[in-house]
């Protein structure tokens, strides 16, 4: 079955989401609502939306858009026809009748119902009808999340549903699970039953707001938002009214009624508009006091509100032992919300699924989490849970496990699908190294680089892998958010708080040094991101071989913005990459003005389709939509280029004196307009001192280690000012830039 033309009907957050999707996937879709005026608005929300729910935005007009009564013709000429409107069963049931009557034979129809069951949802369909109906419950927002759970019902053909399922996962890039009929599926079930524990037991261990996000967020491998964050994003209301069809739907003795029970702390944020971040604020607020905004977080004992406080768990990375085993309060928690997930999510298999590994992956694709409960499990140690936890009866998962004590029952990653993933092949490679930032794993005849700190931050570790791990040919990617981040900021400003700057040119040095080994090694490199690529991180992958790029990435030089300049040779290969353009050739200055106006403004792009024109990618790096396949696309790289020789040096001849004034007349004209001030002024120059060559003329040939040295010149005189430091500390305390 060939899905050609998609009809969504329902234009609101999902329907628009989905369209857009089918829209980045270059498949011809219609987006119906009651009026053509509501679909057009919806196509409006998407060519604004931010993070762009477009790879390219150019192709908006791509989404078609109609009303349901002039335009319901669509539907006869479309392969699948996706219902997203609201959750009312009326409707639903009313929008079924006429797409039944209207569609072409065998065309899919699905429902994006994230709560009613498909029984329900099909019970007036006549059994051929049945056949080529299901739900494909996609999550918010629908480019970003990986998620997609489909669920059949039993007259499914399953050739179609199988048919579908590849469809999303190749050409929608999503991770595809197929799931029973359960209410809240997979990843609902599980995800808001963990945030109702992490709710509860903050209440009743008596922690704040701020304690109990600090422990169910990153140190959990869980989104920084944590619980309390996340209901404020998610909405107060919108999460009653999701307890309240989970209390409906499930049975009275599930443990899931234990942690729904209405809580009046909850009731009256949501009586008196405190419905999260869209209304008067939630858990959390902002309060202007003068003209400075304060973050404030609610009390839960006593629901007043006072200045928020940060906690710090003192926690880089990921371990789930160290942090139960804390002997403090937020240690205790910690056991407490993950052993009661754990009992949980384990009680639901073969409920909601035969295949926990599935559960699993619903909560990393939908929720973000880094390990699903299982992986929590296997984290603690099967004889070391078993120690701890007192009562699992009619837990056949845990009974049997008891029994085996079997270590090593997690086995691997993404069972879900065909496509050989990183996941899946890590059990089997060979650890060769790991320090405090970087693991190596060796597959067969190729190394992998993994970076392992928070949003894959940089540092010496970071170079120290990736320069060891050339022996061979090499991946770097991974399987957390992001790529990287960039260069730890956090790491360099302890140097520079101690005046300990030969410490961070020694790190700059190293960085070049081994940027300059990926780029001629005698193996090829391979970069293959996803998520953030910036800086220093961009950096490593310019300085790959072959991109192979996932279509969610983020990627730019943003040095800029915190003072500094690229310095891990971003400046030398933009102005390379730029200088072969057409353009270059009859005007020395093209290039150079060009990246200057670039790195100048920290520009970003948002997909790989934004990056080309800018060159931080090139058009033969490959462009993949589903993130599983990154491993088999680089990989795939690696083997077609078993015949690889390094590149040859790059050479640059650079105008100097008359090209660095060209930068500075730019400069000062937004100094007049007050866009940039003083030390943007600086750091404006010593960008333009690099990218005109320095002291050279036309006539003069530069190396890549003169251009290299002059971004290390630069980079070292900035980061000496106070002005530079003043705009890190900022951005790492607000994670907002400062503008001096
Ligand atoms: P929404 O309220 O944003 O949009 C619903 C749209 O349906 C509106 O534009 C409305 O005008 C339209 N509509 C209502 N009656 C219609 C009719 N008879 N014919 C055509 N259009 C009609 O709702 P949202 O959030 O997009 O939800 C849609 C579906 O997706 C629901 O079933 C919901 O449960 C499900 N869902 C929602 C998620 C979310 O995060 N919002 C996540 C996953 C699933």
């Amino acid at each position: 079955m060939d899905i050609k033309k998609v009809v969504v009907i329902g234009s609101g957050t999902m329907g628009s989401g989905i369209a857009a999707h089918l829209c980045n996937a270059n498949v011809p879709v219609t987006l119906l609502d009651l009026t053509t005026e509501i679909s057009e608005k919806a196509r409006d929300r998407i060519h604004k939306s931010r993070p762009p729910l477009l790879l390219d935005k150019t192709k908006i007009e791509n989404i078609k858009v109609g009303n349901i009564n002039d335009n319901f013709d669509v539907v006869k000429e479309a392969d699948w026809v996706v219902e997203a409107v609201v959750e009312r069963i009326d409707i639903k049931h009313n929008i079924y009748e006429k797409i039944f009557k209207n569609r072409k034979q065998g065309a899919i129809v699905s429902s994006n119902t994230s709560s009613i069951p498909i029984k329900v949802l099909s019970e007036k369909l006549t059994e051929e009808e049945k056949k080529d109906f299901c739900i494909t419950h996609f999550f918010n927002p629908v480019r970003y999340m990986g998620l997609l759970e489909i669920v059949k019902n039993e007259n499914n053909d399953l050739n179609k549903i199988n048919s579908l399922k590849k469809f999303c996962e190749i050409e929608l890039g999503k991770g595809a699970i197929v799931c029973n009929d359960t209410p809240g599926f997979l990843g609902n079930r599980i995800g808001v039953y963990a945030m109702q524990v992490a709710m509860t037991e903050a209440f009743r261990m008596k922690l704040s707001i701020e304690e109990a996000d600090a422990v169910f967020g990153r140190p959990m491998g869980i989104p920084k938002t944590g619980v309390f964050g996340l209901y404020d994003l998610i909405g107060i209301d919108l999460m009653a009214d999701v307890l309240k069809s989970f209390i409906k739907e499930l049975s009275d003795n599930d443990e899931f009624q234990i942690v729904a029970k209405e809580i009046p702390l909850v009731k009256k944020l949501i009586d008196t508009g405190y419905t999260g971040r869209k209304g008067k604020g939630g858990f959390y607020r902002m309060n202007k006091s003068g003209n400075q905004k304060i973050l404030e977080a609610i009390n839960l004992e006593t629901g007043e509100y006072t200045t928020s406080k940060k906690i710090d768990l003192g926690v880089e990375t990921v371990d789930i032992n160290n942090l139960i085993n804390r002997k403090d309060k937020y240690g205790e928690y910690a056991w407490e919300v993950i052993s009661k997930i754990i009992k949980y999510a384990s009680s639901l298999v073969p409920g909601i699924t035969d295949k926990f590994n599935d559960i699993d992956e619903a909560m990393r694709l939908g929720f973000n989490w880094a390990m699903g409960p299982f992986e929590m499990l296997k984290s603690i140690g099967v004889e070391n849970f078993f120690s701890r936890i007192d009562n699992f009866e009619n837990n056949k998962f845990l009974e049997n496990l008891s029994k085996s004590k079997d270590e090593n029952f997690y086995g691997e990653r993404q069972l879900y699908t065909d496509i050989e993933t990183l996941g899946k092949i890590r059990p089997t490679a060979i650890k060769v190294d790991k320090n405090n930032s970087a693991e190596i794993h060796r597959f067969k005849d190729f190394n992998i680089v993994e970076f392992t700190t928070k949003a894959c931050a940089l540092d010496y570790d970071s170079m120290d892998a990736l320069k060891n791990a050339t022996d061979k040919p090499l991946i770097v990617m991974n399987e957390s958010m992001q790529f990287s981040a960039g260069v730890n900021l956090s790491y360099t400003m302890n140097f520079a708080d101690k005046n300990d700057f030969k410490s961070i040119e020694k790190f700059i040095k190293y960085f070049q040094d081994t940027c300059k080994t990926l780029k001629y090694s005698k193996y090829p490199v391979v970069s293959a991101p996803s998520g953030l690529t910036l800086g220093g991180g961009f950096e490593v992958l310019v300085q790959s071989n072959f991109v192979a790029s996932h279509t969610n990435i983020v990627v730019g030089l943003v040095e800029t913005i915190v003072g500094l300049v690229p310095a891990g040779g971003g400046c030398k290969e933009m102005l390379w990459r730029w200088s072969q353009t057409e353009e270059a050739k009859s005007d020395p200055d093209y290039a150079p003005l060009k990246v200057f106006d670039i790195i100048g403004y920290a520009k970003t792009a948002t997909s790989p389709v934004e990056a080309e024109p800018l060159k931080y990618l090139k058009p033969e790096d490959k462009i993949i939509m589903n993130r599983n396949s990154l491993f088999e696309e680089a990989r795939k790289l690696i083997h077609q280029n078993n015949d690889f020789v390094p590149p040859e040096e790059c050479k640059f001849n650079l105008s100097g004196k008359p090209l660095k004034e060209k930068m500075i007349k730019v400069l000062e004209k937004l100094y007049n307009e007050k866009i940039i001030l003083d030390h943007g002024m600086h750091v404006g120059t010593e960008l333009a001192n690099v990218l005109s060559g320095g002291d050279t003329n036309l006539d003069k040939t530069l190396s890549e280690d003169d251009l290299y040295k002059l971004e290390l010149d630069s980079f070292m005189r900035l980061i000496e000012t106070k002005q530079t430091q003043d705009r890190i500390k900022h951005t790492l305390s607000t994670g907002k830039p400062l503008v001096n």
